[in-house]
């Protein structure tokens, strides 16, 4: 697969770490969440206890890494990273779980792909910090009962509904991330801007919030390639024709579609006559893999009103076809809603 600029789901690893704010307060946006967290930390903290259980879940880049080491920061802790997908046994979780100091956080991300064994292990610890291994093999097999310190388990997900309902109910906190509207993104963009001391011109800044689908990540992500086209093309300062020059480049257009989701919807349009159609046929259609288009194109295409999930498949609406330059067939189901 070709590599998407706009790709919310790649790491930028140490580049993205150093534009991670440490405090709740230098947070941007997701007031709501931000406010409840604020009350449970200071809550935990005058109890002397440690955080409930906390299960961050919406698409991926809009900052739920950057949460949990926030609430670890609040609660004056250390955290320790995994993904659901690196755990793979039971001997991985007692490790980790028994190497938690008091109060520590254990972020886990990607928790939809956690093993089901390793999910009913970390049941008892989640609720009584203890977990029970089986040692030896066979007939000489016993299970033994760790004491594990009292811990936060911050959890991570795209899929929410793909968690099993045992786990999602022994978080005491879950939590929905939202996509960050253009003010908030445009503050994000000028805040990486001091912390890059690269300046951007006010109208430069506006038009690339638009063009970032909401996404903190992709707009860092942007941020940094427009500002190599400054470096080599002019004197450094990102100004609103350097960022239109780096956007065409980049094959990210004004709403911020990329060739990728050009490409999902020409697919509905043209192929399957705008819909209804099914993710499987979507899938086949462009090489991709389902999840992938579930999880990381389409949440920003049904969020924009570019397509619409009907119980018979998906519907490319009226913006799409403007999107795509062509005239408006209403489909017959296009009015139906899941
Ligand atoms: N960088 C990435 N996400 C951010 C956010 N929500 N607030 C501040 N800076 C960020």
């Amino acid at each position: 697969m070709k590599e998407r600029v706009v790709d919310s789901n790649l790491l930028d690893g140490d580049e993205e770490e150093s534009l991670r704010p440490d405090r709740l307060s230098q947070y941007i946006g997701q007031k709501e969440n931000k406010e409840m967290l604020d009350v449970y930390i200071k809550a935990a903290l005058k109890r002397s206890e440690s955080l409930d259980h906390v299960l961050l879940y919406g698409p991926p880049g809009l900052g739920k890494t950057t949460l949990a080491q926030i609430i670890a920061n609040e609660m004056g802790v250390n955290i320790k990273i995994t993904s659901g997908p690196a755990i793979e046994k039971t001997g991985d979780l007692a490790a980790i779980l028994t190497s938690l100091s008091p109060g520590d956080v254990l972020f886990i991300d990607e928790m939809h792909r956690l093993p089901r064994v390793i999910e009913e292990v970390l049941y008892s610890a989640m609720e009584d910090y203890v977990i029970d291994i089986v040692i030896g093999k066979d007939g000489e097999s016993r299970s033994i009962r760790l004491d594990l310190n009292p811990f936060t388990l911050v959890g991570a997900t795209t899929r929410y509904g793909d968690l099993s309902a045992p786990l999602r109910d022994r978080f005491g906190v879950v939590l929905r991330l939202s996509y960050y509207n253009k003010e908030e993104i445009e503050t994000i963009i000028n805040r990486t801007s001091r912390v890059y001391q690269t300046d951007i011109e006010e109208d430069a800044a506006r038009l690339l919030a638009g063009c970032c689908r909401g996404t903190p990540r992709v707009a860092n992500r942007l941020f940094r390639r427009i500002r190599d086209f400054a470096q080599v093309l002019h004197d450094g300062k990102i100004n609103r024709k350097i960022t239109e020059h780096a956007l065409l480049r980049l094959g990210v257009n004004l709403n911020g579609l990329d060739e990728t989701d050009k490409r999902y919807l020409r697919g509905i349009v043209e192929k399957f006559n705008g819909g209804p159609v099914g993710i499987e046929n979507i899938a086949a259609s462009l090489s991709e893999e389902i999840t992938t288009i579930e999880d990381v194109y389409e949440p920003f295409l049904i969020q924009e009103g570019y397509i619409k999930r009907t119980p018979r498949g998906r519907v490319a609406t009226e913006k799409a076809y403007k999107e795509l330059n062509k005239k408006y067939h209403k489909g017959l189901f296009a009015d139906e809603d899941i």
